[in-house]
């Protein structure tokens, strides 16, 4: 297989609780919905609607550095500022929270591996910014702080305002200026802002005097903004081959226009979302990722879903899970517990490394042996198919979403996949996927408990 694959088939099964017959009578809503998409969200007025569809043609326009779009270099200074700050520092810092950091954890963790900040063979990862939990903020600066060198700080915030990055930047600036010593690359060169033309971080860049910021486009929201500068710059700096992310996001972007309904992964995905929540009462919305290196994307899903379509007493209620491990915990629940789910398998069709086998023991106490020969990947499709089956006898039909492999093409036309589908949701049911009033709300009210409305 050499195509990212959507198959909706088992729904459409005998005991599931869809007809193929309704996905082909939703097709004229779909292209309508994908027409309103790539036509018209992006032809609206500037003011008119809320609407971010920008999110579509961004990696296009960065790929051709559209200078009417502000994009005019903006690929190769990324990956200029991503190869000095490389060189400057020996850990990182991603400042930003919700959209400005679930996108870049879930790249870090598909693209470059586990033990990556173990390596050595790129500055360490590390996120702060996205709660304001006293201990977790503690260890990070006594751990910055022992290290006794130069940390670089990439904080990504759209609004520029948002009150968890801003006190972890103030506190991670702060450190930075105390501990610097001679010989230490200027401040200005290790502070690298992301964020919109005139806000609050805007200015702090302005009173830093940063040598580099990048921007964020006005009509891309946060949680549509993992292919923008706030998730390209981080992941040139963990050393991911963003053109071919941005690739992958232009190749799925071309099958969502050129395929039709039934062969078309965002769209097909939208419809039978759209369908089982409708028509089957299915709202909860799993996403099982069979790779440990996807659970963060699922994270990312999670948001992506939620803050998008959660609106209106209406959406599905997304829940990420890993397998096997989930199978330990929500899989009881899975299988026997209310009948609201639907469940896709994110599945990753070979392993990047050379299949492990079991292997040979020295006594056969654990009664492996049978086994020996048999690899971890053989394993993992037995409890997958093994859990479909469970789950189809009980008449529960899974939906599988499949990548040739786990490179960084494929998690681009992944990625860009699911904020198709998400905002074609949207117009199904009806709702703007942009924006996030209710979220904004809270933000209001911590403000005013402090004081600071
Ligand atoms: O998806 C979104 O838009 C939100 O989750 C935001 O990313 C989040 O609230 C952080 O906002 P900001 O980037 O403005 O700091």
């Amino acid at each position: 297989m050499s195509e990212l694959s959507y198959d909706p088939a088992g729904v459409f099964a005998a005991s599931g609780p869809l007809q193929r017959q309704q996905l082909e009578q939703l097709a004229p809503r779909l292209e309508q919905a994908r027409k309103e998409v790539v036509e018209l969200d992006l032809a609206a007025e500037e003011g008119q609607q809320t609407l971010d569809a920008h999110f579509l043609d961004m990696p296009q326009s960065i790929l051709e550095g559209n200078q009417e779009l502000g994009y005019d270099g903006v690929l190769a200074s990324i990956q200029q500022t991503a190869s000095r700050l490389k060189d400057q520092v020996n850990s990182v810092v991603l400042v930003g929270v919700g959209g400005s950091s679930l996108g870049l954890r879930a790249i870090m963790e598909a693209c470059c591996g586990p033990y990556f900040n173990e390596r050595g063979d790129s500055p360490r990862f590390y996120f702060a910014g996205e709660s304001v939990d006293n201990d977790a903020t503690r260890s990070l600066l006594d751990l910055l702080e022992a290290r006794a060198e130069p940390f670089g700080i990439i904080v990504v915030s759209k609004s520029g305002a948002t009150l968890e990055p801003a006190v972890a930047m103030r506190q991670l600036l702060g450190l930075l200026e105390r501990i610097a010593a001679p010989g230490w690359p200027p401040i200005n060169e290790l502070v690298i802002p992301v964020t919109t033309a005139g806000s609050r971080l805007d200015k702090i860049a302005d009173q830093l005097e940063c040598r580099q910021r990048f921007f964020l486009p006005d009509r891309v929201g946060g949680r549509f903004s993992l292919l923008s500068p706030g998730g390209l710059l981080p992941a040139a700096v963990l050393g991911v081959d963003i053109v071919a992310l941005l690739e992958g996001a232009v190749a799925m972007n071309e099958r969502l226009v050129a395929s039709a309904v039934g062969d078309n992964p965002a769209l097909d995905y939208a419809g039978v979302g759209f369908l089982a929540e409708t028509e089957a009462q299915l709202t909860v919305r799993v996403l099982a990722s069979w790779d440990s290196a996807l659970a963060a994307s699922g994270n990312w899903y999670d948001q992506l879903l939620a803050e998008s379509l959660g609106k209106d007493q209406r959406g599905a209620t997304p829940i990420a899970t890993l397998n096997t491990r989930d199978l330990h915990s929500r899989g009881q629940q899975h299988q026997q517990g209310r009948r609201d789910k639907l469940i896709t398998n994110l599945v990753v069709s070979e392993p990047l490394t050379e299949p492990i086998p079991v292997g040979p023991a020295g006594c056969n106490h654990d009664q492996l042996d049978e086994l020996a020969e048999r690899t971890l990947p053989e394993l993992l499709k037995a409890a997958r198919e093994g859990t479909d089956e469970a789950l189809l006898a009980d008449g529960y039909p899974t939906t599988t979403l499949q990548l040739p492999a786990r490179e960084v093409h494929w998690m681009g036309q992944f990625y860009q996949m699911m904020m198709i589908a998400t905002v074609v949701e949207g117009k199904l049911l009806g709702v703007n996927p942009y924006g996030q009033p209710g979220v904004e709300a809270y933000k209001r009210n911590m403000a005013r408990r402090l004081g600071l409305a």
